[in-house]
């Protein structure tokens, strides 16, 4: 097949993009596929509006690419695509709104407070959280722009922070607990959930830094939770990506307490293909390689 991968784009996860989308290049044409990589900004437009493909892969991630802006594009010149469509992919990215899905869905989340840049006044702003409490963007992806606040003042910092990527925050209660992911795959309606992956940082948290340098994480597969625990992050992992519509993949985040359910933090639409992501190495306890799993993707977007 002919398939063009968008790669890099504009967000604030450029280089993880960047990162994704070699790998995604290689793979399509270690499967002997005739490949056109762009990467991709508004002035790549009309490239794209005259591109010749069977498919597009989106190796993008974040704003203007995982946000189903592309997605509609792509609707609009007719041209088939892997993963979720523009529904799926806007709500998704927004944070604060999917979790409304979730709830309605039956999944436990985080309590939280949304903070808007137009009417927030510091001086005014009133919580009833008690501390920690994570403050992050509504719509950022690889941990940016976040905050784990321990007081009133951190809180404050870690708002003004966010604002500098997101005119929306969300500040949530902070959960203690297991870092868990469910690598999602398959068409609408027959999506399964792959084995949980759990992530073990060498940071505090599981921040940009633990996620893209090499040794700075361990991804433990099955994660080291009860029967009872795993069974609810997969049952509630394809629960939540049909609550969003989204489809062919996704990962999806949770944190897992001690005792209790686990809570659903995010669907991941374009979660990262880069060297030390989570979704491939969820891929390969299935028997899928890399390659295989990109493979994979294509062929279940052809249906
Ligand atoms: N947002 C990054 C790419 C991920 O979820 O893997
Ligand atoms: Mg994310």
């Amino acid at each position: 097949m002919k398939i063009a991968v968008l790669y890099g784009g504009v967000s604030a996860e450029r280089e993880v993009s960047i990162s994704s989308g070699k790998g995604i290049i290689q793979a399509l044409k270690n499967k002997g596929h005739d490949v056109v990589g762009i990467d991709f900004s508004p002035e790549k437009l009309d490239e794209v509006m005259n591109l010749q493909v069977d498919m597009v892969y989106i190796g993008l991630h974040g704003r203007f690419g995982e946000d189903g802006k592309v997605q509609a594009l792509l609707d609009m010149l007719e041209i088939p695509y892997v993963g979720s469509g523009v529904l799926g992919s806007a709500l998704a990215i927004d944070k604060a709104k999917a979790k409304l899905f979730f709830e309605q869905a039956g999944t436990r989340i985080a309590k939280d407070l949304v903070v808007y840049k137009r009417s927030y006044n510091k001086n005014s702003f009133e919580h009833s959280f008690s501390f920690p409490v994570v403050v992050k963007p509504n719509q950022e992806g690889s941990t940016i722009g976040i905050t784990i606040a321990q007081n009133d003042d951190e809180l404050k910092e870690g708002i003004e922070k966010a604002f500098q990527w997101d005119q929306t925050v969300l500040v949530e209660e902070f959960i203690s607990g297991k870092e868990v992911t469910v690598a999602v795959m398959g068409n609408q309606g027959k999506e399964k959930a792959l084995p949980v992956v759990e992530i073990i940082s060498k940071n505090d948290f599981y921040d940009y830094e633990a996620k893209y340098s090499t040794g700075m994480s361990e991804h433990i597969i099955p994660a080291s939770i009860s029967k009872e625990q795993l069974a609810y992050v997969q049952n509630h992992a394809v629960i939540a990506h049909r609550s969003l519509s989204c489809d062919i993949y996704s990962r999806v985040d949770f944190i897992v307490p001690k005792e209790g359910e686990p809570v659903i933090l995010e669907v991941n639409t374009l979660p990262g293909m880069t060297p030390t992501s989570l979704y491939p190495d969820a891929a390969h306890e299935i028997g899928l390689s890399y390659d295989d799993m990109i493979e994979e993707l294509i062929n279940l977007s052809r249906k």
